[in-house]
């Protein structure tokens, strides 16, 4: 087969067979097709898109091209999270420990930050001493002994992604339904899970903005998800503003703890539970979704999630007196805030737009490699629909250099819709799915 040919082929919308997508992916993880081509075929499937066959064909290369984990010899069904990615979405890091600590296994396979959004292992790895790269026998022994586990993938696991994804995140070919599938899902299949609970973000901040892309993307998932035989449900979640208050890697580990400690961050909290209260039901551990978001509110209210937070952080090499008493973090070198340039109330956030500027303060990376600030980022005080005084602050932005702490600020200013009229704010979720319908909520 020639590269350029396929390349070609499906920018002229042509459907691939499962060898000719084979050979790109297994030829792209073997060095054979460079960066170049690689970026050009996934460029050319963001315009012209996939067939479910190719979606299926691309995710079974992908698994294919590292190992599978078999937890088959632990007990339990293994359920593990994913989210299709936000601004200030921290929920894997309550998440995991808290459904652990009702005795599910969760063997979470998590990404780094990609285009504006964040990534679960960079907000981790600020934790000191915290160890995301995990082979696959410490990954097992882990959910065995600990229940829990949050790696990367690795060399071994699902290495096309990881290669694919970097490349992606740089050649603005992340907001595509096929590649965003195939991504999360090779992954959740390698790691060795037996039932799956997705969050897809819809939204300002969502890499798949309107609900439609949004239900379309859910239902993707869900069918390469029981097409390998897992239970799968999904959440179509909101992402119109930032997920609790802050975005950034340090900030949102400091949030988290604090939520294990017990601090209710209203619309944090509400979807962590939600999430959870799925995980138990496909976990076997409650009858219903919502019999298991009331067993996983006992969990958090009782300290048995911050415990299995804290087992599990020294587990992977943290040190867990950062998450006993974040004040230990070291402050950023530079803060500024932001305030409104009028009062009235805050009609919309350019979620993306926070972001970015997220970003441009240090916490993300411009390109495959770069170190990312774990003190950089924002707290945002005021989300739509709260009122808000002339020169009174909406966030604060943290970084190590004066220039970028100031882009970002200008950045967050700019993101900021302030109106005369009070909003209602969005739901916080749409709806839930999975292989047999579609459920509202009001
Ligand atoms: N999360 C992933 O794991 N992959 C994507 O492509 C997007 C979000």
């Amino acid at each position: 087969m020639i590269p350029v040919e396929l390349i070609g082929k499906k920018r002229r919308g042509g459907e691939l067979s499962p060898d000719e997508i084979y050979y790109l992916v297994d030829g792209y993880v073997r060095g054979d097709i460079p960066d170049y081509q690689m970026a050009a075929w996934l460029m050319a499937v963001c315009f012209t898109g996939m067939t479910d066959a190719e979606t299926l064909a691309l995710t079974r290369c992908m698994v294919q091209s590292g190992r599978v984990v078999d937890l088959s010899d632990i007990p339990g069904v293994k359920v593990d999270k994913h989210s299709t990615g936000g601004v200030g979405d921290k929920v894997s890091i309550l998440l995991a420990p808290l459904v652990a600590s009702c005795g599910v296994p969760v063997p979470m396979i998590s990404g780094r930050g990609l285009g504006h959004t964040g990534g679960t292992l960079d907000k981790l790895e600020s934790i000191p001493g915290f160890r995301t790269d995990i082979d696959i026998e410490e990954y097992r022994e882990l959910v065995r002994t600990v229940g829990v586990v949050m790696a990367g993938q690795t060399g071994e696991l699902v290495p096309a992604d990881k290669k694919m994804y970097a490349l992606r995140d740089v050649t603005a070919t992340v907001e595509c339904i096929p590649l965003m599938a195939g991504s999360i899902m090779s992954k959740k299949i390698a790691g060795g899970v037996d039932a799956l609970v997705l969050d897809v973000k819809t939204g300002s901040g969502a890499f798949i903005r309107d609900r439609e892309g949004a239900v379309e993307l859910a239902r993707t998932l869900i069918g390469i998800g029981e097409g390998y035989g897992k239970r799968t449900i999904a959440f179509i979640t909101d992402m119109n503003q930032p997920l609790g208050r802050a975005v950034g890697n340090r900030l949102e580990i400091i949030e988290c703890a604090e939520c294990l400690r017990g601090r209710n961050i209203e619309d944090l909290c509400a979807l962590t539970l939600r999430l959870a209260g799925a995980m138990l039901f496909l976990g076997g551990k409650s009858d219903s979704v919502d019999a298991g978001i009331r067993t996983a509110k006992d969990a958090l209210r009782s300290g048995k999630a911050y415990q299995k937070c804290i087992e599990l952080v020294r587990a992977q090499g943290g040190d867990p007196s950062y998450i006993e008493d974040p004040t230990r973090f070291a402050p950023a070198r530079v803060r500024t805030e932001v305030c409104a340039g009028e009062s009235g109330y805050v009609a919309a956030i350019d979620n993306r737009g926070i972001g970015i500027a997220a970003l441009a303060a240090g916490a993300g990376r411009m390109k495959v490699g770069d170190a990312v600030d774990p003190a950089a980022g924002i707290v945002v005080y005021k989300k739509i629909g709260d009122a808000v005084g002339n020169r009174e602050p909406v966030a604060t932005v943290y970084g190590s250099s004066e220039t970028r702490v100031d882009d970002a600020a200008r950045r967050v200013r700019a993101a900021y819709t302030i109106g005369v009229d009070r909003q209602e704010p969005p739901r916080l979720v749409y709806c839930m799915m999975d292989a047999h319908g579609y459920t509202e909520y009001s």
